[in-house]
């Protein structure tokens, strides 16, 4: 099975679009994302801009704002102030990453955790992690989904991830060994101070890649039958496509593809999932706001 990342995000997008006129016919509220972009990384831009036009086109309302590399950090910590205290915006992004003069810790740390759609902050990976809610990030959040609407079952299953980020491999791994209908797998988390990857990597019901190297997995690191879930989004030289490169996962799709069960292309699978689900939390965000101004 190849699974379809595209078009399952395209029916979330549907019924997001339908909730959303329901909340803005209830409450009036209208959600509203806010995208900071710092500096003019070609590949961030691309997906700011894509991000703001999935909100247009689900009856959301978006602002960009593109600060000059060399902006200091309280250039930013300024502009999240104002969005944390603006009431039209219910969910900020600070697109990652920064320049490194400025320190990603301290931004994330100063988005209201109410607004924090990508689920970075502290206080909602603490949520995560202990289980009791909160936002959670969007690729992994997107990845279950792709997960539960394909009927693929986790409990029980032995679940392996390649990759330590803050943004991928901590949150998937948290969710999938949760004690809940849509987790409770045995998770193994594999990164760069292992020895030998492919030594867990075989072991893997579900093969979670989220290591950023082209190709790095090949069919020699998978148990046969195994589902393939490729975070990966790696820019490689190809001089047959116009603009000079092409976009390829971890996983090296044609040399897997016949032994595994179920797998995510690059792209179309992982990829429009990360935005449906920031879609998703930004409506959750609005929704909340509503409430909470309810008399
Ligand atoms: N850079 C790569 N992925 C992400 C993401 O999910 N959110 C943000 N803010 N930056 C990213």
């Amino acid at each position: 099975m190849i699974i379809n990342g595209k078009e399952i995000a395209q029916t979330i997008q549907l019924e997001l679009a339908e909730k959303t006129k329901d909340l803005v016919a209830k409450t009036s509220v209208k959600p509203g994302l806010a995208l900071l972009l710092v500096g003019d990384n070609s590949a961030s831009q691309v997906y700011v801009r894509s991000k703001a036009k999935a909100c247009e086109k689900i009856g959301f309302h978006s602002v960009i704002l593109t600060l000059p590399e060399q902006s200091s950090e309280s250039d930013v910590l300024a502009v999240i102030s104002a969005w944390n205290n603006n009431n039209t915006i219910h969910g900020i992004l600070v697109q990652l990453p920064l320049p490194k003069h400025i320190n990603e810790v301290n931004v994330i740390m100063a988005i209201d955790p109410d607004k924090d759609v990508d689920g970075f902050h502290p206080v909602n990976v603490g949520k995560l992690v202990t289980g009791i809610g909160g936002f959670v990030p969007c690729t992994p959040a997107g990845i279950v989904e792709l997960l539960v609407r394909n009927s693929i079952q986790t409990s029980g299953k032995h679940v392996v991830v390649v990759g330590r980020s803050n943004i991928v491999g901590k949150p998937i791994a948290n969710l999938l060994y949760q004690k809940s209908s849509r987790g409770n797998a045995v998770v193994t988390i594999c990164h760069t101070g292992a020895s030998d990857i492919r030594y867990y990597t075989k072991q893997a019901d579900i093969l979670i890649a989220a290591i950023g190297v082209a190709h790095r997995i090949t069919a020699d690191d998978i148990k046969h039958g195994a589902v393939v879930i490729d975070v990966g989004i790696n820019r490689i030289n190809d001089s047959k496509s116009e603009k000079g490169y092409s976009i390829v996962g971890d996983v090296d799709y044609d040399s897997v593809l016949p032994y595994v069960s179920a797998i995510t292309p690059v792209p179309g699978g992982v990829g429009p999932m990360t935005i449906a689900m920031l879609l998703t939390n930004t409506l959750t965000a609005a929704q909340n706001y509503a409430k909470s101004v309810q008399i």
